[in-house]
This record gives structure tokens, sequence and C-alpha cells, in this order.
């Protein structure tokens, strides 16, 4: 890890504080922060017994716990003994009474087709699936990757795994053919589910060719299950490959959900690492279960009559905690969208908004920061009365997009909730509750019910308030990561060897005189200007602050006199790049957040390199910042043209 030691510096001074409104917090199901903090301190006292409270009541258990928490550092189980069924919680749970017949999933295609199933649908088609699964040889433990498109197929084959035990392994469907073999072999998986192709703005991607590719070096996969979704022509080989259609109008709509160990694998999720080799995060079945469903519930101050529209895929964890296990185990109702969300224009995120009456958006900052590229005409053109609440994902949020987010989405009215956590993390661990802590922007406020963060310098020791360090969780918590697939080594060297005994969550973070946690970015992003340790994220909020800044990513890049000298690279809205904005913005970060944090060079660009999920991958920047070649893995990055093109401006 580069940059190691500790404390960061902080230069950022966010002071607007926005209380829940009354009329939000009076409804809420936790709704001051008094209430708030007894809960918080309640579970901080003994962790242990908090979640075994809620795991009697909020899990169905066909055989109960011995043991709430076996804790052998790294390694934890939880609920151990115990024998439940994410499929079961999510689905039959529901069937005996009102939520029976209510919406589970409110699909909308990229085309515009839409499908509604209800619990008692999904139930069946789950069930159905999952006898798909069995005829195919599939038992309890057996891998299956998951490679299609946002549609209801998706969540059913995900649930249908569960149902019988199988660990799903879901793969991004705009992944190359390698990535899938990579997964594929990796986690020795026995089928993959695919479908002919999908639609992304307007266009169709072949998905089965990439699974035949990939499927030449993918010794043991023996079946592949097919989606009709687009209708292309799609080779289908005898004995390996079946249509899913077919096989379901065979299958039986009677399959009893299989009691499995709180600890049986649910599910693999790969998540790329800075270098090597992608890691398959492993999560487990009964703890996993239980932190979503809490933490959907607390976090979108889950109510049965909303619709809850997550945008993010299943290809992420998000898709995996907010779409599926989190709200189906909630009963909520999802609204589950397949395609680009500026197709056929800039205001479909809008536009089906209105048009479902979507009650709470969870979306990410990269996506804000696009619509706020696109206009405010395209938000103002549609009646979003019906939004009460809104979120924000996988990276920090600037505050100045936060303050868009709040005034023309929300209208001033909607409270945000900017989530922290991670693949590993399972599910969220440090968010406002929306009727009982006030918010600030770009903060992510306080960590959730038992979970218990400190911030600590590389000795481990805890640092003052308003020095950044490393973020460390000190107790195990339900939902968190079991290990990395295969590689229990690894699970152990990366996230518990450098502070023994705390997980080491990777990023950077600071606490307020109120406690409230500012994440400060990735470890190795720090930038160290003449033994000042400075955050991305400060550099870039103070860039974004400035009304022709779309997005900044800022980097550091070797100096000779200063150690690291501060590279930036922006993109513009409604303004041509020319020198005398450099200047402009040079100044501008300046007077903002200080001359140490005023940057060296400025480049512009027409886009920033991103992971698929929208992460900025700052990593690839410092390469081109000091004009070294790329290493490392870019199976993730979004669109590789773009490197290429951040070279050629260079040129
Ligand atoms: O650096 C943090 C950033 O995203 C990382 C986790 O990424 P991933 O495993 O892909 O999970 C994304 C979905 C949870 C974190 O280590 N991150 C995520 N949410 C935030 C964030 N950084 C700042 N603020 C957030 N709300």
């Amino acid at each position: 890890m580069s940059n190691s030691g500790g404390n960061v510096d902080t230069v950022m001074l966010e002071k607007r504080l926005f209380p829940p409104p009354a009329e939000f917090a009076a409804k809420a199901k936790i709704g001051s922060l008094e209430e708030y903090q007894k809960l918080y301190e309640l579970a901080a006292v003994d962790p242990v017994a908090f979640w075994d409270g809620l795991a009697k009541t909020e899990l169905h258990w066909f055989e109960p716990y011995t043991k709430t928490l076996e804790w052998n550092p790294p390694f934890a189980k939880w609920f151990v003994g115990g024998k439940t069924n994410a499929s079961y919680n999510c689905l039959d749970r529901h069937l005996d009474g009102p939520r029976r017949n209510k919406a589970a999933i409110i699909w909308e295609g990229e085309p515009g087709d839409q499908r509604t199933l209800t619990y008692q649908q999904l139930h069946r088609e789950v069930c159905k699936f999952a006898n798909v699964l069995k005829a195919r040889g599939l038992a309890a433990g057996d891998v299956v990757s998951i490679y299609m498109p946002m549609t209801p197929e998706l969540v059913i084959a995900m649930l249908a795994c569960a149902r019988i035990g199988a660990v799903h392994s879901v793969i991004f469907a705009g992944f190359s053919a390698e990535a899938i073999a990579e997964r594929n072999n990796d986690a020795q998986a026995r089928m993959v589910i695919t479908s002919d192709g999908l639609w992304r703005r307007g266009k169709l991607l072949p998905l089965k060719e990439a699974v035949d590719q990939a499927l030449a070096k993918s010794p043991t996969v023996e079946s592949v299950i097919v989606l009709r979704r687009v209708g292309n022509d799609v080779n289908m080989q005898a004995g390996r490959d079946y249509w899913w259609q077919e096989q379901m109008d065979e299958a039986s709509a009677d399959c009893p959900a299989t009691p499995l160990d709180s600890e049986h694998s649910l599910y693999i999720l790969y998540t790329s690492g800075s270098t090597g080799k992608p890691k398959g995060i492993r999560h487990t079945t009964a703890g996993y279960n239980l932190f979503v469903k809490k933490t959907f519930e607390w976090v979108f101050d889950y109510r049965d009559e909303d619709i809850f529209w997550c945008t993010a895929d299943c290809g992420w964890v998000t898709g995996h905690s907010y779409v599926v296990y989190g709200p189906l185990s909630a009963g909520a109702t999802v609204l589950m969208y397949e395609g680009a969300l500026n197709f056929p224009a800039e205001d479909r995120t809008w536009d089906i908004i209105e048009r479902y009456g979507v009650n709470v958006l969870y979306t990410a900052p990269t996506a804000i920061r696009a619509c706020i590229k696109w206009g405010d005409a395209h938000v103002e053109k549609h009646d979003l009365s019906s939004l009460r609440l809104l979120g924000t994902v996988g990276e920090g949020i600037n505050p100045e997009a936060w303050m868009w987010y709040h005034r023309v989405v929300g209208k001033e009215r909607c409270p945000i909730v900017d989530t922290w956590w991670q693949t590993e993390t399972g599910g969220i661990m440090m968010s406002p509750l929306p009727g009982a802590i006030p918010t600030k922007p770009g903060s992510c406020t306080k960590p959730l019910p038992g979970i218990l963060p400190q911030v600590v310098d590389e000795r481990g020791n805890e640092v003052d308030r308003h020095h950044g360090g490393w973020l460390t969780i000190t107790h195990p918590w339900p939902g968190m990561l079991r290990g990395i697939w295969g590689d229990d080594e690894r699970y152990a060297k990366t996230y518990w060897s450098r502070i023994p005994g705390k997980y080491l969550a990777g990023d950077n973070a600071r606490l307020d005189d109120d406690g409230y946690f500012w994440i400060m970015g990735r470890i190795d992003d720090v930038i160290n200007v003449s033994g000042h340790r400075l955050s991305t994220i400060e550099v870039e909020s103070a860039l974004v602050s400035h009304p022709n800044v779309a997005e900044a990513a800022a980097v550091g890049r070797p100096d000779d006199l200063k150690g690291q000298a501060i590279a930036v690279f922006v993109t513009l809205k409604n303004a041509e790049p020319d020198e005398a904005l450099k200047q402009e913005l040079k100044l501008h970060v300046r007077k903002e957040i200080g001359a140490l944090a005023q940057p060296d060079d400025i480049h512009f660009t027409n886009a920033l390199p991103k992971t698929r999920s929208g992460k900025i991958m700052r990593r690839l920047l410092r390469d081109v910042a000091c004009g070294k070649e790329s290493t490392g893995d870019t199976s993730t990055l979004e669109d590789y043209t773009v490197l290429a093109r951040l070279r050629a401006e260079e040129e």
C-alpha cells in the first residue's frame, strides 16, 4: 500500500446542516436524534445481544441457532447451528398475509415494456426455476454464474439459487468473455445463466456470444440456461445449452426452500483489487440476510406503501443488497429498470419516477453528476412530488452535487441518505437515519446501530477528531464478508493484518466535532504535498463547487520539491477549456480550501475513466499524470477509450 502512515490532513470546511424535515420526522419509524442515540448505545454496549434479539424475529428459522457469534479473528460465524433460507425470507414469509398480492417487482425494460410480479407470482417463478436448476443436477454448494440483463429473471435466478443452496456469482453483463471465464474458473462454476442479448441505449449486446467465448476456457461449466430477451440468433450447443422458457414450461411450481446452515455461502461477488486478480467476496446466508433487511428498513425508513427504486445493477453489491435481498425480505415493492438512464433521452430517470410514483430513489453520485451536466430542464419538466427520500451510494458525493440533488430533485423537501459501505460489508454501515439525523452535504454522518467504526493511525490508535486516518470497524457484524473465495490468506492479509483485530476498510476518514464521519477516499489515493497528506475528495469537491466544473479527479504525481504535486482532471459544463480557466480553477481551489491544496496541473478532459459501477479510477489517472503506462487490473474499466483519449489529450 502506498502512502502508508495513517494521518491525513483536512482542509474542508463544510458547515451546512439540514435537520430532518418536521413532517418527515413525525412519520418516521426512528423520528429523533435521541431515539437513534438510544438504539445505537443499546447496540454498542452489547452488539452480540443486539443482533441476537433481532435475528430471532426478523428471520424465519427452520432450526434455531445455538450461538449468536463465534469469533476466531478474522473468521466469524453468526447464528451458529441455525437453519434458514434467504429465498424463504424474501418470498414465502409474505405469502400468508396481505403482502401476498402486493407488487414485489415493478419492472420496465429499456424499450418501454413493463411487467409487474406480485410476491405470489415471484414465488411461483422462483420455485419453478429452482426445479429447473435441480433438473440440471445442481445441488447445495454448487456455484452458478449469472450473466444477465436487469430483467426480473435475473432476480428469479438469484432467488432460485438461494432456494436450493446453490451459490450465485453474478457477473455484470457488460464484462468481457475473459472476465466471465476468469470468474467461472476461480469459483469452479457448474452452470451459467444468461440471455441471448440485452438492450443498451437501443443497441443489442450479444451476451450469449460472450458466454460461448468464455466457455471455451471454462472447463467446469456443464450447462447453460439462456433467456430469450432480444430475439437475436444464438448458437445453442445440444446437451449443454437450454432455453429458459422451454425449461420453465416443464417445471413444477412446487419447490420447498431447503433449510440451510446459517453460514452456508449465499453468493460470491467479484470485486476488483487495485492490483492482481479480482477477489471473490463471499457472503453467507443468515447474517447477511438479517443485516440487509434491517439496514434497508432503517436507512430508507421503510413503509409498506412505498415504491423503492435502487438504480444499481444486480451485477454490483448494491443490487444484491438493495434491489433483491434487503427490500424483498422486508416485503417492499421494488422498481427495477433494465436500461440506460439517458435513453431514449436524458430525462428517463425523472420520467420513470413520475409515471410510477416512485417514493424513494437510491442512486450513485456518478449518475447525479451526469444529470447535473445534462441540465436542470430534464428534471424540471417532470412532476417528482411522489419522492420523499433520496439516497446515494458508491462514492463520496461532492457537497455541491449534494446541494443540487437536494434542491433540484428533492425540492428541499426530501432528506438525503449518503450511505457508506462496501461489497465486503454486505450492507450499509454508516448513513443518516432520515427522520433522526441532521445531514451535512458530503458526510455519511453516523454509524448504524450495531456498527462500531473507529478512525486510527498506523499503529491502530484512535486519532483525534478532525484528523484523517484509516477507517476500521472494531467489532464483527452479521453482514461482513466471510472470506475471499478460496483464499483465506488473502482475506486475512487484505483486511485484518495491518491493524490486528480490526477490519481495515481501505478508506481514509475523519470525525468532526459532532461525531460525524467524513470519508476521505481510498488510502492508496492520498496525495502527499510537502508532508501534508491531502484527501482526493476535498480537492475534488472544491473544484466541483466552481460553476463550470462537472466532474473532477485529483491525483498525486511525483515532484522533486514537494514530494508530490497535485494533478487534477476536470470535465467542464457550459465552458470551453482554455488557459484562463485553468488559472481561474487553480485560484478557486486556493480560495476554497487553501494554498496547500492548489492544483499544480490541470488537465481538461471529456470524460474520466470509471469502473462500470461509476467510480473514478484515480489509479489510472495517476499513471497518466506522470506519463506512465497503466498496469494492473483494468477489467472493471467502463470505457477503455477514455484512457487512450486522455493520453492523446496529453500529447
Ligand atoms: O471508497 C468507498 C466508496 O466505495 C468503496 C466501496 O466500493 P464497492 O465495494 O464497489 O461498493 C460500492 C457499493 C457500496 C468504499 O470503500 N464509497 C462507497 N460509498 C461511499 C463511498 N465513499 C464515500 N461515501 C460513500 N457514501
